[in-house]
């Protein structure tokens, strides 16, 4: 049975794509940050019950400038990586604390756990952000971290092909952020997508699993699922 490992998976996105991958037949490895152990047990719990021994936890900090890769994760033989571990916070240019944290979040603790599977691997799909290519104001380093990482799975796309098939998939709106019960700013956001909804993680996982698993000829492309904003984002 294939293995894959999905960065942040114990909650909402991360979760919706574990459990898709899991549906389709892989054994899942649950990374997941301190704050999620209770979470990333109860998924591996449900999915084992499901089927058994097919899902195992890894908790790291990816804020950890140093992170390693244990070796029962290298042996797992990992042939899909999920890319979606995230921190999402407000910052200026001037911001370094937050700089160096949105770096090891979404640069180089990827950079590190790919290259610990790069022997296994044949399928990275990262999850950056349609804002990573059209910056929203006040996140200037999730805007250039998230950038930088659809840069390195491009650029892996090239390195390391033909073996791996590396692709990203852009998010736009798929659940309101946490404090945004402003109806009329929620209206004026949907005002802007074409199909006139914000997405939903099952979405975001389906997108996932048909370039993980289904797109065998398609590499180092970059998928908005956004309901068509990014073609009239202006904000
Ligand atoms: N939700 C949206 O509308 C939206 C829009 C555009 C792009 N996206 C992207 O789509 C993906 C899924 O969205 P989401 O809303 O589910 O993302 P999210 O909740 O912001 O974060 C995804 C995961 O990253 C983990 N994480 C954060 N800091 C970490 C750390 N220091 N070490 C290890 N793991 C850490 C989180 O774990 P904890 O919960 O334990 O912190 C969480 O499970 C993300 O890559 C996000 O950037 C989402």
């Amino acid at each position: 049975m294939k293995a894959a490992l999905v960065t942040g998976a114990a909650t909402r996105g991360g979760a919706a794509i574990a459990r898709e991958l899991h549906r389709r037949g892989l054994t899942l490895l649950l990374h997941h940050s301190p704050r999620s152990v209770v979470q990333a047990q109860a998924l591996a719990g449900e999915m084992n019950a499901a089927r058994s021994e097919s899902a195992a936890t890894w908790c790291a900090d990816f804020s950890d400038p140093a992170v390693r890769v244990p070796e029962w994760v290298v042996d797992a033989a990992v042939e899909v990586c999920v890319c979606n571990a995230s921190v999402w916070e407000a910052s200026t240019l001037a911001d370094c604390d937050r700089a160096a944290t949105d770096w090891n979040v979404h640069v180089a603790s990827h950079a590190a756990v790919l290259a610990a599977l790069k022997a296994s691997l044949r399928s990275i799909v990262t999850i950056t952000d349609v804002h990573a290519d059209r910056p929203a104001r006040g996140h200037l380093w999730y805007t250039t971290t998230k950038a930088a990482l659809q840069a390195m799975t491009m650029a892996l796309a090239a390195d390391w092909s033909p073996r791996v098939r590396c692709n990203v998939v852009q998010p736009g709106t798929l659940t309101w952020p946490e404090g945004w019960s402003d109806r009329a700013r929620q209206e004026s956001v949907r005002r802007g997508i074409p199909l006139a909804r914000e997405g939903s993680f099952e979405e975001l996982a389906a997108a996932v699993g048909w370039l993980a698993l289904d797109a065998h000829y398609v590499t180092g492309q970059i998928l908005a699922v956004d309901g068509g904003r990014s073609r009239v984002l202006c904000d």
